[in-house]
Parts: structure tokens; C-alpha cells; sequence
């Protein structure tokens, strides 16, 4: 078995990076067992030792939680109904559902079945159901804990970059403090909503949204291990391989 393939039991903290990087998982459901806020700085404080573009840190972070967060859902959801998307000049997360390609397109599709055929009993064309989980993201799945993240629109191609190395290092840090998180585009098309509430202004790009709280092991989709393609299907040695 490869040092990848070990999967850490989720419930335990993390106590390597290799182990963190293991046991790191979307979660989609959560206790509602608080976090205190100076553990929230702390990690936000971790993440914040991640490299960026000639260390311009472009990351911006609003943390929402208690009345803020349900205030924010409500009128998330309001939106959402309404269908009020509203997509951000520049920063498109993902293609159309229709104009994906191969192998992304069947990557996608596998993983849509797996979380909602396999794990919650919702068939494909059931957009209710599909629906009504989807519904939850805009209450972060549960969690105490609300995170948008966003970063300066200029220059913004590599501060998106310098984004994901952030969101990268806060679920690491997370795991490490035996917290579970999960990153949520599902935010981005309702960013007009988010900057009402959280006074963002247009030189901020929402880059994505971010659960943060202790996992519900009871739940079924704690089950969802997402699989991954071995190191041969997308790294190529040049040269002696390192040996
Ligand atoms: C930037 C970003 C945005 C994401 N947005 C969502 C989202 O809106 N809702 C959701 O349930 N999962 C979202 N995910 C989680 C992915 O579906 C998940 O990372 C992927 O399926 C791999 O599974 P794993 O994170 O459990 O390893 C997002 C992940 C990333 C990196």
C-alpha cells in the first residue's frame, strides 16, 4: 500500500502533513459543536504562511457564523429560488454542465453518483432531491463555521492561484485541529448577495466559500471517499526520474 493510498481515520486529528493530506476530505455534514474563534484565527493564521505572488498574500477571508450566517442563508436561498445567479466577470469556476470534456465530463459524472445515487438514494433525474441537498451548501452543510474567501480582482489570474495554495494550507491546518471543512464554489454565482451582507467591494473576486466544523461520523455522507488516478496517469519523468 502507497503512503497516498493509507487513509487516516477521519475522526482523528492529524498529526503529519502526510496524514492531514490523507485524511482531508469534503465534508458535507456536521456537528453543531462551536468553534472557538481564536482556533479560527489560528488556522486562518496558518494559511496565511502560504506562498504567494512575490508575498502580495491577495486573500481576503469573511467568517460568518451564528445570526450572520442564517441571515446570509436565508437570503442565499431566496436568491437561489429566485434564480438570481449572476455569474462574475472573469472568474468562471466551471464550465456549463454541457460543455465539459472527457475526462473531466466522466470524472464529474462518477462523482455526482457517488454522492447523491450511492450515498443519499437520489437517482439522476430526481431534481428535487438533487435540489435539496444542493440547497444545503448555502447553510454550509451544518457547519458552525462559514468561511467566503475572496481575493483582489487585479491582477487576478495569479492571485486565484495564490487563492487555492491558501485554501489548501486552511484544510490541512484544519485537519491538524481534528476539524473538517469542505470548499464550495456554489457560492460564486450569488456573489452580489454575499457582497450585500459582507460589504465586499468590486475589487474583490469571490473565489469560493468554505465549511468549517467538526464532522457528523453518523451521517451518510461521511461515507463519500472520492477515489484518485495513480501518479502514472498525470506525471511524466523527463530525464532519470530523480534516481
Ligand atoms: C474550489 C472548490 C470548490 C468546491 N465547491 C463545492 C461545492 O460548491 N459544493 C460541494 O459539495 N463540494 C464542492 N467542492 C468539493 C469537491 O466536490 C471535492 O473536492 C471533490 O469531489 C474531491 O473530493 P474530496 O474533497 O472529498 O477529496 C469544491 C472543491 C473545490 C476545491
Amino acid at each position: 500500500m502507497t503512503l497516498a493510498q493509507r487513509t487516516a481515520a477521519p475522526a482523528a486529528p492529524a498529526s503529519s502533513v502526510s496524514e492531514a493530506l490523507r485524511s482531508r476530505r469534503s465534508v458535507r455534514a456536521f456537528r453543531p459543536t462551536p468553534v472557538p474563534r481564536e482556533l479560527v484565527e489560528e488556522l486562518l493564521a496558518l494559511a496565511s504562511r502560504s506562498a504567494s505572488n512575490s508575498n502580495t498574500q491577495p486573500w481576503r477571508v469573511h467568517v460568518v457564523t451564528g445570526d450572520a450566517k442564517r441571515r446570509l442563508a436565508e437570503d442565499l436561498w431566496e436568491a437561489l429560488d429566485a434564480g438570481h445567479r449572476h455569474p462574475q466577470p472573469g472568474y468562471t469556476y466551471q464550465p456549463a454542465p454541457e460543455a465539459w470534456v472527457e475526462p473531466f465530463r466522466s470524472r464529474r459524472a462518477a462523482f455526482g453518483d457517488q454522492l447523491y445515487r450511492q450515498c443519499l438514494g437520489v437517482e439522476h433525474d430526481d431534481a428535487e432531491g438533487r435540489d435539496c441537498h444542493h440547497r444545503r451548501n448555502y447553510e454550509f452543510f451544518g457547519a458552525p463555521v462559514g468561511m467566503i474567501l475572496t481575493v483582489s480582482a487585479h491582477p487576478l489570474d495569479g492571485a486565484l492561484v495564490d487563492a487555492g495554495q491558501f485554501l489548501q494550507g486552511l484544510m490541512l491546518a484544519a485537519r491538524e485541529a481534528g476539524l473538517d471543512t469542505c470548499a464550495q464554489a456554489s457560492f460564486i454565482d450569488f456573489h452580489r448577495v454575499l457582497r450585500r451582507h459582507l460589504d465586499i467591494g468590486d475589487d474583490q473576486i469571490v473565489v469560493c466559500g468554505v465549511a468549517l466544523g467538526y464532522a457528523d461520523h453518523e451521517h451518510p455522507l461521511d461515507e463519500v471517499v472520492t477515489p484518485r488516478e495513480a501518479v502514472s496517469a498525470f506525471a511524466t519523468f523527463h530525464g532519470d526520474g530523480g534516481s
